[in-house]
């Protein structure tokens, strides 16, 4: 789960009770009405008259031209051809069988999934640049909003907002200064209307995430960055040239609704950005349902890259999200510093913990006590234990430490409200990325806490005092435990995560309009803030993105995403034994990425065809594709191998152990120097037989294609393994263009059964 995920996704979760209430429309006594949005099939017609064939439609379902209006929420008129509208249930099945009606599905809400990192992944403040063509690239990021005074989008030194921007001039909103050449664009969508008492109804960032994510990507170099002296640096996005556009659809007490994503990607898209950043969840739907999946399709169409978080919910298998094969799906991984407090026992031992903790002790030490052992009374001794909410006498803490199990996020200011100075808290998880406290405390492993548990009960007056926070070296890259983790859940053939990017304690722009860390009794405040997830990750893989689009403008996204795999860092299964499932091909490294040499390119054509060979029927693939010609999958079929798509990855499910032989098909294009030979060099895993052919692809012009076939052949195998894997790697004397390979055995296949059942059970 995201460390800032957690600090969000509590309120979030008490919140999500009371959307459950809010969110549905209660009308007419007993029918329940939701949000619905409806796909209507492609007419190319202006704005109004689309929006007038919405009406129609619901008024020949509602058989009333007044309560067609009140229903209809939203159309989206740009980039999709749909609508939002309140319906009931059954007016939504009714609806769906009409004519010209595509696809309806319920709207639901999204949960949200620094700098030192751009050094750590190898691009320093001086390397080289196009300024010049980085000044004309706009990125677009969907998220809480934006902080416009912050020093990371202001404009000093910049020219014109590019010629192509067709966003128009952004508005004045409430608390919210305005935008400038740097920050360019910055709308809002709430179409629910529920008023939201913690968020303010403009494109203002009262959540700090969305300031942290913009900062990443593309926020100006700002000297001597830091939070409270930690971390100290300048900090910067990677690409400070570039302007930005931020799309609010993510509010604090609700989520991010599916309409109000689907109406920013319809905006983005028509305003012209050149790559789209989203660090929401998306949520385990099939593509043709998921809005990220359908913005992000709508997106790669106009020749915009989205770039999206994988999720936090590892280290559990099969838990990665925005798994399209169209999506650049990012993995968090870890840099190689960590905050941690030293702690002093009144034995003169001394161990450590991990988090920020930005108080200097004012006493030597404190006392100590357990906090099952000051329960308020013996039957609160176990929620004690935790320290939670009115569990403890706030007398048996007066002035003291307590140690306490995780529970909750918090317990620093159930401690400091109750009278106590702070927290020692005990966890076995969450300890590769830094809380930060607001009060003195620290977070140790069980071993540790094992050790402070045993002295508190050794001595009649145990004492103990926690050091301000510092930062130590350790040993990485590796990936965030909490980093989602494949395979796949949604297409067996395709390796997701794609890539992993720095997600731990990175130090960016904040709002300030939020405490540190939001909690009650917080007076921290802070223009920078450290905050880890695979929301941190994605906007560096947006930036490098971007980054390459600088030098190569007339570049696809499946070019630049190409371009950005085949050049990672690999990393090691020694470190992450899920291997592929928890890093994709590796760290990100972006000066190589720039010069790939050759790239896995692809259209829309290409992702159609995949579709096909997925199962999805032609008239389901419709919402995805703005064509109005209908799509025949029985002609698009033949000829394609194992996984029907270039991609620039390869892995082979097996259901059983037994012998198995796959093929897979791919296609590069040239995009270095004209005459270049490139030879394979094949790491096939022990019991695999790898064949490529042919085993050299030679080139004697620019964008010159050349086509190869990879056999895999599985022998019968008694590897208890989940994962083995093997890669490819075409050679020139100038470049190396890998590609990883990955074969696993997935016996039971249920996650799949269900997707397949579920694309069964819709109607055509
Ligand atoms: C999508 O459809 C709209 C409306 O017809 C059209 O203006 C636009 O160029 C189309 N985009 C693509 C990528 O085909
Ligand atoms: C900026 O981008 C547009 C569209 O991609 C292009 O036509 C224009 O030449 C670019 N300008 C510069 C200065 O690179
Ligand atoms: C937002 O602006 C209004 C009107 O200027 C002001 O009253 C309010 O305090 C501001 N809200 C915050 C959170 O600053
Ligand atoms: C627990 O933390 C201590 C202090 O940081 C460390 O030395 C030890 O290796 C850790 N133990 C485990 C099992 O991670
Ligand atoms: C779809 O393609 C197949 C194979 O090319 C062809 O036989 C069939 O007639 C096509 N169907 C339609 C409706 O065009
Ligand atoms: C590729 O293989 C050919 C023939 O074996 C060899 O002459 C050439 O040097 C190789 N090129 C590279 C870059 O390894």
């Amino acid at each position: 789960m995201l460390r800032d995920g957690f600090i969000i996704s509590f309120p979030f979760l008490s919140c999500l009770l009371s959307l459950i209430l809010t969110g549905l429309l209660a009308v007419n006594g007993d029918v329940q009405k939701d949000f619905y949005i409806v796909f209507m099939r492609h007419h190319p017609v202006n704005e109004e008259t689309v929006r007038q064939s919405h009406i129609d439609v619901l008024s020949m379902l509602k058989g009333s031209d007044v309560e067609a209006k009140e229903s209809h929420v939203y159309s989206y008129t740009k980039s999709f051809n749909a609508f939002a509208a309140k319906l009931s249930q059954d007016e939504a099945n009714e609806l769906s069988g009409m004519d010209g009606v595509l696809s309806v599905f319920v709207n639901k809400y999204h949960k949200l999934h620094t700098t030192k990192s751009w050094e750590f992944i190898g691009l320093p403040a001086s390397a080289r640049r196009k300024p010049k063509m980085e000044s004309n690239i706009t990125v677009g990021l969907l998220d809480t909003g934006i902080t416009p005074q912050s020093e990371s989008f202001k404009d000093d030194g910049f020219g014109p907002i590019p010629a192509k921007w067709k966003g128009g001039k952004c508005g004045h909103f409430a608390n919210f200064s305005g935008c400038n050449k740097k920050l360019i664009g910055a709308k809002y969508f709430k179409l629910d209307n529920n008023p939201d008492p913690s968020d303010i109804l403009s494109p203002i960032d009262v959540e700090g995430h969305g300031t942290h994510t913009s900062s990443t990507l593309a926020g100006n170099v700002v000297a001597n960055a830091n939070l409270f002296g930690l971390a100290r640096g300048a900090a910067r996005g990677a690409v400070p040239s570039a302007r930005v556009a931020m799309y609010k659809v993510c509010w604090v007490s609700s989520g991010c609704a599916d309409m109000d994503i689907l109406a920013a990607f319809d905006a983005a898209i028509h305003d012209g950005v050149d790559v789209i950043s989203i660090s929401i969840g998306g949520l385990t739907a099939d593509y043709v349902t998921d809005t990220i999946a359908i913005g992000a399709f709508h997106a790669m169409q106009n020749g915009i890259i989205t770039v999206a978080s994988a999720g936090n919910d590892g280290p559990n298998l099969a838990t990665v999200a925005n798994h399209a094969p169209w999506i650049f799906t990012v993995a968090a991984s870890g840099l190689d510093r960590q905050f941690r407090s030293k702690i002093v026992l009144g034995n003169g031992k001394t161990t450590s913990g991990v988090g920020v903790n930005t108080f200097n002790p004012k006493q030597k030490s404190y006392p100590l006590v357990n906090g099952a052992d000051a329960a308020k009374t013996s039957s609160s001794k176990e929620s004690a234990s935790y320290c939670t909410e009115d569990s403890i006498d706030p007398m048996k803490v007066k002035g003291k430490l307590v140690h306490c199990k995780l529970g909750t996020w918090g317990a620093d200011s159930v401690i400091k409200g109750i009278g106590g100075i702070g927290t020692i808290i005990e966890s076995d998880a969450f300890l590769d990325a830094a809380q930060i406290f607001m009060a003195p405390a620290t977070m140790v492993n069980d071993t540790v806490g094992a050790t402070i548990t045993e002295y508190t009960h050794s001595t009649r007056s145990p004492s103990a005092v926690i050091y301000k926070s510092q930062e130590v070296k350790i040993p990485a890259p590796f990936i965030a435990s909490f980093s989602s983790r494949g395979p796949n859940p949604g297409s067996k053939h395709i390796l997701k995560p794609d890539i992993a990017a720095p997600g731990i304690d990175i130090l960016a722009s904040y709002t300030p309009f939020k405490s540190l860390t939001g909690l009650k009794g917080d007076t921290q405040y802070s223009d920078f803030t450290l905050m880890s997830g695979t929301s941190m990750a994605c906007p560096h893989v947006g930036g490098v993105a971007a980054y390459v689009k600088s030098f190569n403008p007339k570049w696809s996204p499946a070019a630049i995403r190409s371009a950005i795999m085949t050049t990672a860092t690999p990393m090691s299964k020694r470190v992450n034994n899920e291997a592929e499932f928890a890093y994709g091909v590796g760290q990100v490294n972006p000066r190589r990425a720039r010069s790939p040499g050759l790239v896995y390119d692809m259209d829309t054509i290409s992702y159609v065809q995949f579709l096909c060979h997925e199962g999805f029927k032609g008239s389901k693939i419709a919402v995805l594709v703005n064509d109005s010609k209908p799509i025949n999958c029985s002609a698009l079929l033949p000829g394609i191998g194992d996984d029907g798509l270039n991609y620039p990855t390869m892995q082979l499910p097996l259901k059983d152990k037994a012998p198995r032989t796959a093929v897979f098909r791919r296609t590069v294009t040239n995009v270095g120097p004209s005459n270049s030979i490139y030879n394979a060099t094949i790491r096939a895993p022990k019991g695999v037989e790898i064949v490529v052919k042919p085993t050299s692809l030679s080139f004697s012009r620019a964008s010159q294609r050349r086509s190869f076939s990879v056999m895999v052949k599985v022998k019968p195998t008694s590897s208890t393994q989940m994962i083995i894997s093997g890669s490819l790697v075409w050679r020139s004397s100038r470049h190396c263009v890998r590609s990883p390979i990955v074969i696993y055995y997935n016996p039971e296949d249920t996650e799949m059964k269900k997707m397949t059942e579920l694309r069964s059970q819709m109607h055509e």
